[in-house]
């Protein structure tokens, strides 16, 4: 962000805690609960917003070196990312040409060429059918140029590797991301590496495991084993940017910039900031590193939670090894709190207990995320 926001933030939020004041939307609101677990909502998600918007599909270090490949699942759909000679990324559906077997079992690995496991038609890393055996008995006039991968739409930007399912437009992230770009871009993903990673499959709506992360109401009472310590009560504050939120959370901490000059306020020293990216990434930017959330909706009632430590590539030491286990562990620790009531709340939806979920006032980004999903599928 820049300096100015920065700076309108610490202000915002050193007004909000003086007066011991939330921020507040106009009106609390009220969810229907099968926006969580209708099979037909899930459906028009998977098809408007997950096989349709641009996402990141990996960080750009999964393809670390040219002929390097990765293979990831968007969608329902298997995808292969190749970087090709040049050091260019490629996307393409993991699927043969000749009668649609997976074409990469593997998850990552270094090779130029990729032989179907079937009948072995062989595509180079971009994408081009080069091999077809007995082709001139079996396929006499095969056009190889009409039956190379399928190709999806990708881009690398910010140091993550980015595609669209939507096979007829062209991506461009940069505006995608709008007025966050900057963001992204200072977050320095380039210059991170993962440290650790961690897959999680949870049962609950991709949507609940989003909206877990929007507000601090809950900390003092479902994080009191963690992070409730370090936290003010019930004090956060959003920002929207197209479908995009950054969220605020300020540590107890933000108070100490009250006594020190402007020119020296860091807000990532004294609050944590949460940018939800539409639809599926979440960062946790910290003072030091940043989680990678990414979710991968797998049913109305299932969703698949990739959870990523990134630390800075300088820092990615022996002697650190200690201190970013720890970090690591101490988020998956305050992840899990918050998927153990992302399950309950789904258990629960069948109960007949309610018939709406109830977002209050500082629970605005919930409704925002959810106004922007039926946006979306509408
Ligand atoms: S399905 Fe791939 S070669 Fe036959
Ligand atoms: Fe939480």
């Amino acid at each position: 962000m820049d300096r100015s926001t920065e700076i309108e933030l610490i202000e915002e939020l050193l007004g909000l805690h003086a007066q011991k004041a939330p921020f507040l939307d106009e009106q609390w609101t009220r969810e229907p609960l099968e926006r969580y677990s209708s099979p037909e909502i899930f459906a028009r998600e998977r098809e408007h917003i997950a096989a349709t918007l641009p996402q990141i599909a990996a960080h750009s270090s999964a393809l670390p070196a040219p002929d390097s490949y990765v293979t990831t699942e968007i969608a329902g759909r298997s995808i292969l990312l190749t970087r090709d000679r040049e050091g260019s990324a490629h996307a393409f559906l993991n699927v043969c040409r000749h009668r649609g077997a997976t074409l990469v079992r593997g998850q990552k690995g270094c090779q130029l060429r990729f032989s179907c496991p079937y009948h072995g038609w062989t595509y180079s890393n971009t994408g081009d059918l080069v091999g077809v055996p007995h082709q001139k008995t079996g396929f006499p006039d095969l056009d190889r140029a009409a039956l190379g991968l399928v190709a999806v739409p990708c881009q690398e930007y910010a140091g993550w590797i980015w595609l669209s399912l939507d096979t007829n437009c062209d991506i461009d992230i940069k505006a995608h991301l709008g007025a966050l770009a900057g963001d992204m871009l200072a977050m320095r993903a380039d210059e991170h590496q993962i440290f650790a990673s961690d897959v999680r499959d949870i049962n609950a709506n991709w949507k609940i495991l989003v909206e877990g992360g929007l507000e601090a109401y809950h900390f003092r009472v479902a994080h009191a084993d963690s992070i409730a310590g370090l936290f003010p009560d019930n004090l956060s504050s959003y920002r929207c940017y197209g479908r995009h939120i950054r969220s605020i959370l300020p540590r107890n901490t933000i108070n100490s910039q009250a006594d020190m000059p402007q020119d020296q306020w860091r807000i990532r020293d004294h609050a944590n900031i949460l940018y939800s990216l539409f639809p599926g990434s979440q960062f946790l930017v910290q003072s030091d590193h940043f989680i990678w959330i990414r979710g991968i909706p797998l049913g109305p009632d299932r969703t698949r939670l990739e959870l990523t430590t990134l630390v800075p590539t300088t820092q990615n030491t022996e002697a650190r090894r200690d201190y970013w286990r720890k970090n690591h562990e101490f988020t998956l620790l305050t992840l899990d709190e918050d998927f153990q009531f992302a399950e309950e709340i789904q258990s629960g939806l069948a109960s007949g207990a309610n018939a709406h979920l109830n977002f209050g006032r500082f629970e605005g980004a919930l409704a925002r995320f959810n106004r922007y999903v039926d946006d979306a599928i509408a």
